[in-house]
C-alpha cells in the first residue's frame, strides 16, 4: 500500500548529526546464510568487538524479532518476502539513527536481498555471506531443527524443502565450515577498517 495523504516529515536533526555525535559512520551488515551456519554467533561476536571499540550497535536476530515484530509471519515464500522487507525498514531506521546495525537472517531469497540493499546508500549496505556446506549444518544442527525437517515435521525448511539463493556478489564471503570463529571476525573487523567504517 502506498502512503496517500500522507508527506515526508523533514526533521532538523539529521542522520549526519547523529553519526557526528557517535563518531562513527552508520551501516548494516546483513548476514545471511542457512540456518546453523552461523549468522548469530558471528553477529554476536562482531558486536562484542564493535562495542569494545565505542561503536553504537543493534542485533536483529530472525529467532528473536520472529516473536514480536513479525509473529504473524510463517516460513512461506511471501512471508519471508514480508520478514525481509520488514527487518530492512527497521535496519533503515537503525542506521538512519546513526547506529551499526548487524542483522542475522536467512533471508533466502536473492531477490528480496537486493531489495533491502536498494533502501541504502551504496557504503550503507554490507551483505555478508555466511557459508556452510549443508552437509555441516546439518550435522551440527544446533537447534534439532534439521532432524525434524527431514522427517517432514517441520515444512518448508530452508535447504531440505525450501531454496537458499547464495549471494553473487556479496561484500565478504566467511567460510564457517572451514575458518575458525576468531579469523571469521577478524575478516569482518579488517574489513570494516580497511573501507574506513571504523578506526
Ligand atoms: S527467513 O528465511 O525468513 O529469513 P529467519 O532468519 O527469519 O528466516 O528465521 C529462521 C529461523 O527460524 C531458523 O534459524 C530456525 O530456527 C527457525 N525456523 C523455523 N521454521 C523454519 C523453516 N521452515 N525454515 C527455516 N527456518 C525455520
Amino acid at each position: 500500500m502506498k502512503p496517500g495523504n500522507i508527506k515526508w516529515q523533514t526533521n532538523t536533526i539529521t542522520k549526519t548529526d547523529r553519526q557526528l555525535l557517535n563518531g562513527h559512520k552508520s551501516c548494516v551488515l546483513w548476514f545471511t546464510g542457512l540456518s546453523g551456519s552461523g549468522k548469530s554467533t558471528l553477529a554476536n561476536e562482531v558486536e562484542k568487538q564493535l562495542y569494545a571499540a565505542n561503536i553504537r550497535t543493534y542485533i536483529l536476530d530472525g529467532d528473536n524479532v520472529r516473536h514480536g515484530l513479525n509473529n504473524n509471519l510463517g516460513f512461506s515464500p511471501e512471508d519471508r518476502k514480508e520478514n525481509v522487507r520488514r527487518i530492512s525498514e527497521v535496519c533503515k531506521l537503525f542506521v538512519d539513527a546513526g547506529l551499526f546495525v548487524l542483522s542475522a537472517f536467512i533471508s533466502p531469497y536473492k531477490e528480496d536481498r537486493d531489495s533491502a540493499r536498494h533502501l541504502f546508500n551504496e557504503s550503507e549496505f554490507i551483505e555478508v555471506f555466511v557459508k556452510c556446506d549443508l552437509d555441516i549444518c546439518e550435522a551440527r544442527d544446533v537447534k534439532g531443527m534439521y532432524k525434524k525437517a527431514r522427517a517432514g515435521e517441520i515444512k518448508e525448511f530452508t535447504g531440505i524443502s525450501a531454496p537458499y539463493e547464495a549471494p553473487v556478489k556479496p561484500e565478504l564471503v566467511i567460510e564457517t565450515d572451514k575458518q575458525t570463529i576468531e579469523d571469521s571476525v577478524q575478516q569482518i573487523i579488517s574489513y570494516l577498517k580497511q573501507n574506513h567504517y571504523i578506526a
